[in-house]
């Protein structure tokens, strides 16, 4: 039994927008391949680019009207509230300073939003885009794409039904190579991540271990009470802002749990792990491999469960293409705007196609947040251990 039908649609797929995500950008075709997939919402306007023409030209050859495609995100907003047929949606590909001033705008005009991590780089700022979204009545949710992926749900039900029993250890890590001699100057979609008036007050562990950090939280349950962190700046030039991070974790109860996020990790691809140990089992999880789940309980040998078969948990048979073909990052990506779209329309059918389906929400982006603030307080004051509240 699969929750994917082909076909089932919105009455009315939401009319959708995006900020930056320009040409050339890291991330913007995956939020337009996501978005659009199912038909559920259609692009109608952006603001593509930081400069204006080069992202009125794109605009233009994504399909949108040449006056659908804006200077900057404040005439999208305001042209599009002039409109019967407006924007109701908005994704934001912007670097990460900018999330709190966009967001902000976006959710004052009404907009269900989809913003990229981190949610923004100071606490209150997140804590407020949580508070107006609820404010408006709108859906504010947070691009942790990785956990669209149908084996996360998979290991995350697995926890939850106890079948590993009470987890005892956490072990996350999003470690990858490219970055490990000094790239940015000749790329700025690096430079500005290593730039902390853009970036914020970190590379690798907003870029890298908030995703993990978020991962690690969805599928084993638990809420980190202390952590210690250590941060370097292997390439000098990157100073303050860390290209490795490793963090300890005292969860509350008896849980620990470590994390490892680098850019220096030479080898290794995207390196992004999740392993959790219980008291009757334990589960692994690589994105690499993300249709495989390995899965041992004590005293037998390490099992291998695989994406698109009848034995696993409902949440994790969401079935675009059966067992067996490799489905991968975008249906990740896809699964997550599909839940958005859902829990956006007000379609009284949405709802019931949305039942029991998880998707990152404002309170993931305020954790996101929060979690990358303490790990730098706690670098920055020789590793001490913080309290995560
Ligand atoms: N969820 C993920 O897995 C994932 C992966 C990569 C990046 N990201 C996040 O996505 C965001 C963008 O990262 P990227 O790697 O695509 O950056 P990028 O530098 O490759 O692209 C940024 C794009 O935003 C545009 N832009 C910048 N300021 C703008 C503004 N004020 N108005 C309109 N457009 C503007 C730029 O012109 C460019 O097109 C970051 O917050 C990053 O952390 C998330």
């Amino acid at each position: 039994m699969t929750h994917f039908v082909e076909g089932q649609m919105l009455k009315n797929p939401l009319r959708w927008g995006m900020v930056g995500g320009g040409r050339g950008s890291q991330i913007g075709y995956s939020h337009r391949d996501a978005a659009t997939r199912d038909g559920l919402m259609q692009l109608v306007a952006g603001a593509f680019d930081i400069d204006a023409e080069r992202g009125r030209s794109f605009g233009v050859s994504l399909g949108v009207a040449p006056e659908r495609c804006y200077e900057n995100y404040q005439a999208l907003f305001a042209a599009e509230a002039a409109r019967a047929d407006g924007m109701q949606v908005v994704s934001i590909a912007t670097p990460n300073s900018s999330h709190f001033a966009v967001c902000k705008a976006a959710l004052q005009a009404g907009l269900h939003v989809i913003c990229e991590k981190p949610l923004t780089i100071r606490l209150e700022d997140a804590q407020e885009l949580e508070a107006l979204a609820k404010q408006q009545g709108v859906v504010l949710g947070v691009m942790y794409g990785y956990t669209g992926y149908e084996m996360v749900q998979q290991a995350r039900a697995m926890v939850q039904n106890g079948e590993l029993g009470a987890v005892r250890v956490v072990h996350m890590q999003f470690a990858h190579g490219y970055h490990s001699a000094e790239v940015e100057s000749a790329d700025p979609g690096t430079k500005w991540r290593v730039t902390p008036a853009i970036s914020g007050p970190s590379y690798v562990i907003g870029d890298l271990a908030t995703h993990c950090y978020q991962m690690g939280a969805l599928v084993s349950g638990l809420e980190v009470e202390s952590l210690s962190c250590v941060r370097r700046s292997f390439v000098a030039s990157r100073a303050p802002l860390e290209d490795d991070a490793h963090v300890m974790l005292r969860y509350k109860g008896n849980a620990v749990g470590m994390l490892w996020a680098s850019a220096v990790n030479i080898g290794s691809a995207h390196g992004f792990k999740l392993r959790v140990v219980g008291e009757k089992g334990s589960l692994e999880w690589w994105d690499e491999q993300p249709n495989q789940l390995k899965v041992a309980f004590a005293g037998k040998p390490e099992m291998t469960y695989e994406r698109g078969h009848g034995y696993l948990d409902a949440s994790a048979r969401f079935e675009r293409v059966g067992g067996g073909h490799p489905a991968g990052y975008f249906d990740a990506w896809a699964n997550l705007y599909r839940r958005f779209a859902l829990a956006m329309s007000g379609e009284p059918e949405a709802a019931a196609l949305l039942a029991g389906q998880w998707f990152p929400s404002a309170k993931d982006g305020v954790e996101g947040v929060r979690f990358m603030l303490r790990c730098v307080d706690s670098a920055d004051s020789a590793s001490q251990w913080v309290d995560f509240a």
